[in-house]
């Protein structure tokens, strides 16, 4: 009997964070599930779209990107993370940075080699494993400060380790990677002679006077990160689908030909305005930063006064909550009934797990949302009866 569906296909299950949003459109809910902002994007950036349309920046641009916004990217790389950073050669613009993770692990990683990723994690990386044929070992990420237990990294590295996920500030955990944990992972790098991959698009949405740091800024961690970042979230632009992945030439000769295949280029008008967008000054980012913390203070008390076990996170901009104190053992139930009780959709803890009894008693809350958005959802949940 011949299936018509592939084994890789079948082998994972379809984004709950975006099934969500569906079954939030379908009560009419609050949705604080899916990550992205429901107020305006900055209104030059627009404008700088408009204006590269009109200019017909209409065809493809080069495959790996315009040069202008690869210029822009490595000027902001070096001016914010400390990195230098060659454009000719070491920058790709993909699709989101969701295209640039799978491309750069399709191009890295063969089938049967490991990959480390601390867990719980951002759902698309189980997928991306499995698409590019990766074994993924998962490392805890422990509560409720969602530290890594040195000695479980360590025994995790084996000569099959090909690379590592990290990705900070996180989602969902809200947690950021501190120095002395960065050089733990980068001494297990260079030990193993592993690839680090780290997903930093949170970079600018930080809290409490946290830093953010780029592991490719470590001492001998350059040429064995690739960083990948995009314009979703720090200029609240996740439909325009422009991200890029940074890594050594050689790295990136590899990226650039799976990138190029999978998907030829990014909007090209939308690349000249991420240009324009990356070359905002620092009170655009600072007020950005400012605004979240806002909206995070406000959410997180509101979750804590009905009753919520809350992390309060660090960076990025979600909550992951814990609701085992109320007796729940079925995230997926839970978020089910909250979405149809009170109207707000959440996304069950257990995408974030490579098991799903692992998030049994967690779920998420995102927070990209106007004030008026998030006063509705705490009236909302202020209702919600145990
Ligand atoms: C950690 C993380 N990486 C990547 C993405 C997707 O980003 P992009 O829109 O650049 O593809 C998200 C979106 O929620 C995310 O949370």
């Amino acid at each position: 009997m011949k299936h018509f569906v592939s084994d890789r296909a079948q082998s994972f299950t379809e984004s709950v964070i975006r099934e969500m949003t569906r079954i939030c459109l379908k009560h009419q809910g609050v949705n604080l599930a899916q990550g992205f902002p429901d107020f305006p994007a900055p209104q030059e950036i627009k404008e700088a779209a408009a204006e590269a349309i009109r200019a017909d920046f209409n065809q493809y641009a080069i495959t790996w990107g315009t040069p202008r916004l690869r210029q822009a990217i490595a000027g902001k790389f070096t001016g914010y993370n400390s990195v230098t950073v060659d454009p000719e050669r070491e920058i790709t613009v993909c699709c989101g940075s969701t295209e640039a993770m799978i491309a750069s692990l399709m191009a890295i990683v063969n089938p049967g080699e490991e990959v480390i990723i601390f867990e719980p994690f951002y759902e698309n990386y189980g997928p991306d494993s499995i698409l590019c044929g990766a074994r993924p070992r998962f490392i805890t990420l422990h509560e409720p400060d969602w530290h890594f237990d040195g000695q479980e990294l360590a025994q995790s590295f084996n000569n099959k380790t090909k690379a590592i996920v990290l990705n900070t500030p996180n989602n969902p955990t809200g947690k950021v990677f501190s120095r002395e944990e960065l050089q733990d992972i980068a001494d297990l790098c260079l030990k193993w002679n592993v690839i680090a991959v780290t997903d930093e698009i949170y970079e600018h949405i930080l809290y409490d006077g946290t830093n953010h740091i780029s592991l490719a800024s470590l001492p001998g961690m350059r040429d064995r990160t690739i960083t990948i970042n995009s314009i979703s979230k720090t200029y609240s632009l996740t439909g325009w689908r422009v991200g890029w992945a940074i890594a050594s030439p050689a790295l990136t000769s590899s990226i650039r030909k799976v990138h190029d295949f999978l998907t030829v280029g990014a909007p090209h008008p939308l690349q000249e305005a991420a240009a324009a967008a990356l070359r905002m000054d620092h009170l655009y980012y600072q007020g950005l930063a400012e605004d979240y913390q806002k909206r995070r203070d406000f959410l997180a008390r509101v979750l804590e006064e009905a009753g919520f076990r809350v992390y309060w996170p660090r960076g990025a901009y979600y909550i992951m909550t814990d609701v085992g104190h109320w007796g729940i053992r079925d995230d997926v139930a839970f978020a089910h009934h909250l979405v149809e009780t009170i109207g707000v959709a959440t996304v069950p803890g257990s995408s974030f797990y490579s098991h799903p009894s692992l998030g049994a008693t967690k779920v998420r809350f995102c927070f990209p949302k106007k004030m008026e958005t998030l006063e509705q959802a705490a009236e909302r949940l202020r209702k919600f009866k145990k």
